[in-house]
């Protein structure tokens, strides 16, 4: 089914000349045309402006045709890291941080993220799925066309091929584009609390093999920090990762500068996540091996910590990606409009930054920015249409959602 809409006021394209990330001040590269219209079926078949569709329309014949007068278009989000899975509730430990206690303080007690290991563990695929839909139809409501999710709160053989089990059953349930992660090394399950390296020999000879023989994830992960896993032990990881074929993202550097930023590009990682404490060094070497920094000012915001300074990574010619990092403990929520305006307001970015680091930028960290993340011809027609007249106002009204479609892969799948 070919589809042509036009007079769109604002066709926010992303332009990557060919680039599968744009570094640096190339993030600003958003083109922006006015009156713009596009053609597509599940792919885009041709861009421009909507004075140039009446030969189109002779000759292409699109079964449907809309106007989009007052409206905005850009890509669809691409939420490169999340932690959807999960079952529990930690508002009570939120409420106690709003009284002056640190998420360290309550990690350390034996919460934050092992309450939610305790109830997932506890909890049935089907509870999983069912919690984690509720929170893909709010992201989708929200513009998100493509996301990331991780496991990481089973921490044991059976609980974390469950959570990757149900982020397959997403898969299949919903239009929307996810990409597994495996994250055994989120934390240390209790039970080795006293024998670490027990557990990361599980990891290692039962979990990794397992998740690479049934294609249950495409990257490895570990939450490489302060109290957390070493760099000696994410490197040990790492390298049975790689050698089953499993490529690496990092939680890096976010409680604490711990140097694990230089960590993901000695494993030419995907991608340095959260890096809130990056060290002039670790930008340094993303840098040279290409890694792409996500940001997650969502987190900053939500546990009350200092941003990562991605004014400085752009100055040095870093790619940023920016992404919720959805979790039930250090950021609740599935919503990419508010990150963008955390990225604006507290990390100073532009709002042309903001937008590509959403999505081309998120694709090329999980390696679809081939299929998605800008609108360009061939690339899937992944697309959200906004109430707005242009894409500014998406951060100059903060706080309201203002998706009104989104369509994926050239269908329109939700409208608010
Ligand atoms: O990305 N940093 C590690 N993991 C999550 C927090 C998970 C939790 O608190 O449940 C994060 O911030
Ligand atoms: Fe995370």
């Amino acid at each position: 089914m070919k589809t042509l809409l036009k007079n769109i006021s604002s066709l926010v394209i992303i332009d990557s000349k060919g680039k599968k990330k744009l570094c640096g001040s190339d993030m600003n590269n958003i083109s922006e045309i006015k009156d713009g219209a596009i053609l597509f079926d599940e792919k885009i078949l041709w861009i421009g402006n909507s004075s140039e569709t009446k030969e189109l329309i002779l000759k292409e014949k699109p079964d449907q045709i809309f106007e989009l007068k007052n409206k905005t278009i850009i890509p669809g989000f691409v939420d490169s890291h999340t932690h959807i899975v999960f079952a529990g509730n930690r508002s009570n430990e939120f409420a106690r941080r709003l009284r002056g206690a640190t998420y360290e303080e309550i990690a350390n007690e034996g919460g934050g993220i092992l309450t939610t290991v305790k109830a997932t563990r506890e909890a049935s695929i089907e509870q999983l799925v069912q919690n984690a839909s509720i929170i893909l139809k709010n992201a989708i409501a929200h513009g998100t066309t493509t996301i990331e999710i991780k496991s990481g709160y089973g921490l044991s053989i059976e609980a974390e091929i469950k959570q990757l089990r149900a982020i397959k059953q997403l898969n299949e349930i919903f239009p929307i584009r996810i990409i597994p992660t495996f994250l055994g090394a989120h934390d240390f399950p209790p039970e080795y609390k006293n024998n670490k390296e027990k557990y990361i020999d599980i990891i290692c000879n039962e979990m990794i093999p397992k998740v690479a023989e049934e294609r249950l994830a495409i990257y490895v992960d570990a939450f490489v920090d302060k109290g957390y896993y070493t760099l000696a032990q994410a490197e040990r990881i790492f390298k049975t990762a790689v050698k089953f074929g499993l490529k690496i993202r990092v939680h890096a550097d976010e409680l604490a500068n711990v140097e694990a930023a230089s960590l993901a590009a000695k494993f030419n990682a995907l991608s340095a996540d959260h890096l809130l404490f990056i060290s002039d060094q670790g930008i340094e070497e993303l840098k040279k091996s290409g890694t792409i920094a996500t940001l997650l000012p969502g987190t900053a915001y939500f546990i009350i910590m200092p941003y990562a300074p991605a004014r400085k990574m752009i100055y040095n010619d870093l790619a940023i990606a920016l992404a919720t990092d959805c979790n039930p403990g250090s950021c609740f929520t599935e919503n990419m409009q508010i990150i963008l305006s955390l990225a604006v307001i507290n990390m100073k970015m532009t709002a042309e930054e903001a937008l590509t680091a959403a999505t081309l930028n998120g694709a090329a960290a999980l390696e679809l920015s081939d299929i998605c993340g800008s609108l360009e011809v061939g690339k899937q027609a992944d697309f959200s249409i906004l109430n707005l007249t242009s894409y500014t106002d998406l951060f100059y009204h903060f706080g309201v959602n203002h998706v009104e479609e989104v369509w994926i892969a050239g269908k329109k799948i939700h409208k608010n």
